[in-house]
């Protein structure tokens, strides 16, 4: 089960970006972690991160050819971005939106999500985790489909 980690502006800051919202360690850091959960979820990740919403675009678009799911911090164009919610909807794959932070404790601006009803489910606040119950929801949907086949 291939799975496309996609990650949106500022996320390459982890670190040193607010770190008592965001956490201490860096966009490398969890990038391994990320790894850790998915080889014991028997997962392969492509993890990236883009500060640029067309180059999000080009890599949701390009993953309809490979990946079973998505799983997807936006960052602030979680807030803002139609680019991204026509093309979770064009694509067709299983998407996950994920947040470090919870977006619901947070400014106004922050509670609206223009991505939340194209994706399969939003996980807000967990930090980390917040990554790997996204995955964890993937493969157990992954095995699910396969079972109901
Ligand atoms: C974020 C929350 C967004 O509101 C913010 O713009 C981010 C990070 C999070 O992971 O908590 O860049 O997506």
């Amino acid at each position: 089960m291939k799975i496309l980690v996609l990650n949106g502006p500022n996320l390459n800051l982890l670190g040193e970006r607010e770190p008592e919202i965001y956490g201490k360690d860096s966009f490398e850091e969890l990038g391994r972690k990320i790894e850790g959960w998915a080889k014991e979820l028997g997962m392969v990740v492509d993890i990236r991160q883009s500060n640029h919403e067309g180059d999000l675009v080009d890599a949701i678009q390009e993953a309809r050819t490979w990946a079973s799911g998505i799983v997807l911090n936006a960052g602030a164009l979680t807030h803002s971005s139609y680019a991204l919610r026509d093309v979770i909807a064009a694509v067709k794959i299983p998407v996950v939106e994920v947040h470090l932070s919870n977006v619901f404790a947070r400014e106004e601006f922050r509670k609206r999500s223009i991505i939340s009803p194209v994706c399969i489910g939003q996980i807000s606040g967990f930090g980390h985790l917040s990554y790997h119950l996204a995955l964890q929801a993937l493969r157990e949907l992954g095995l699910r489909r396969l079972t109901v086949v």
